[in-house]
């Protein structure tokens, strides 16, 4: 009965739903545990490429439950194109293969106009948020004034619901956002009907998960995001507005901590993030350049062009640290076939003081340099490496220094967008 968490550990976008992809092979049940449709997982498999935002990547396995839990907020319009594209496709054919918790957030029209209407307002100072209405409808979560699947499926308990929170959304909308307010039936009418379509999946995930794993089913728990978008372990207030940290997949869908029983940490092999916000190791350079253009770093949600900078040891250690990660999975390495020399952040300075912990300051974030190793790189393309061994000297020895500063061993190297592009080195489920 393992359950095996698969967490970020940069600023999101490492590459998870490929890993996820490839552990679900070993799993039966996948499930997502927060965030929103403001992730954009891509796949590849086949050659046949495939974005996810909502329903986790284990969803191209056939045969394979998976799982929205409750700690996800969930827009109803983005679920059911979603649901409709895969099934086009022959996924997810039968009801029983998908589940929504009965306790997980709805984002509302509103949620979204608030989100995108803070951030003109923002300015300069805006978050950079993928404005899908998430921060607001986690705000609401928090504030109990949110609206859950169970309510929407008690027909009274929605209008009454509804109502109430509209009139309160509406006065903040005018006077405060300087918006248009929303119209009660508009939304009552469209979520009326999404009621109809996805009432069949709504369930207690908590329940449905415990009857699994005391089966002596496998359980693949997928994270959004990455460890330094985590509400509270990441660059505050540059962060989303939920918990994406590997404890946080137990509140997330019901199970208790002792249930977990490996974390792996997805890093690329440099460092990217999108929206504002401190990035140490950033590069403005021809570089950074090379790394968006190669790695194709642009957001699989909002086609932004992220930004990229060298691996951050510092940051890793403080994943490794939070999330509890035994195993890393590698992603992209390949993508720095041509660098050299390649550059590894192993601490800050700031003020003459030396940083080996991630800190929390954003004047220390903002000015901090970070103190840089170097390494030689290599020229041979690794897509076709399928064993360790067959990657050039200076990638192995790349890999192993990074091993090294995490203090953490490989699980997975993947060399290429594909699902066979990948070096297996151990399997989470039997360690
Ligand atoms: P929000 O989650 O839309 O509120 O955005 C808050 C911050 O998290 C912004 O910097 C976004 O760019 C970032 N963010 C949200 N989701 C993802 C993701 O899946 N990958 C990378 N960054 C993300």
């Amino acid at each position: 009965m393992p359950a095996v968490v698969v967490v970020g550990a940069q600023w999101g976008d490492e590459g998870k739903g490929k890993v996820v992809d490839i552990f679900a092979e070993h799993a039966d049940v996948i499930a997502r545990y927060q965030g929103g449709n403001n992730a954009g997982h891509t796949l590849v498999v086949g050659g046949e490429k495939t974005v996810l935002h909502l329903v986790p990547s284990g969803v191209l396995h056939p045969g394979k439950v998976c799982v929205i839990g409750n700690g996800v907020v969930v827009d109803p319009a983005v679920l059911i194109e979603e649901i409709e594209r895969l099934q086009h496709r022959g996924y997810l054919l039968d009801d029983q293969l998908l589940k929504i918790s009965d306790r997980a957030h709805l984002i509302m029209p509103y949620h979204r106009a608030i989100d995108l209407a803070r951030e003109r307002l923002r300015g300069e100072d805006r978050i950079g948020t993928t404005g899908r209405g998430i921060g607001p409808t986690y705000e609401d979560k928090m504030a109990r004034i949110g609206i859950r699947f169970a309510d929407l499926l008690d027909e009274s308990s929605f209008h009454d619901l509804l109502r109430n929170t509209l009139a309160e959304k509406n006065a903040y909308i005018r006077a405060l956002l300087q918006e248009e307010p929303f119209a009660f039936d508009a939304i009552h009418e469209q979520y009326s009907r999404y009621r109809e379509r996805l009432a069949k999946y709504v369930t207690d995930v908590s329940v449905y998960l415990a009857q699994a794993l005391s089966k002596g089913q496998r359980l693949l728990l997928e994270g959004g995001q990455g460890t330094m978008l985590d509400v509270d372990h990441g660059t505050y207030p540059f962060v989303t507005s939920s918990n994406t940290v590997a404890s946080a997949a137990c509140t997330g869908v019901g199970i208790p901590p002792g249930r977990i029983s490996c974390v792996v940490g997805i890093v690329k092999a440099y460092t990217t993030r999108v929206g504002s916000g401190p990035f140490p190791t950033e590069l403005h350079d021809a570089t950074g350049e090379k790394l968006r253009q190669d790695g194709d770093e642009f957001g699989a949600t909002t086609g932004r062009p992220r930004r990229c900078g060298w691996f951050d040891a510092v940051v890793v250690r403080h994943a490794v640290r939070i999330n509890g990660i035994q195993g890393l999975a590698l992603t992209k390495i390949d993508v720095l076939t041509g660098i050299d020399p390649i550059r590894i952040c192993v601490a800050y300075e700031y003020n003459g003081q030396r940083y080996e912990h991630f800190p929390a300051s954003m004047q220390v974030l903002r000015n901090a340099q970070p103190v840089y190793e170097e390494h030689p790189g290599w020229n041979e393309p690794l897509t076709s490496a399928r064993t360790i061994e067959d990657l050039p000297r200076n990638a192995r020895r790349y890999i192993q220094r990074l091993e090294e500063l995490t203090e953490t061993p490989m699980y997975l190297i993947s060399v290429g967008a594909n699902r066979n592009e990948t070096i297996l080195l151990r399997n989470p489920f039997h360690s």
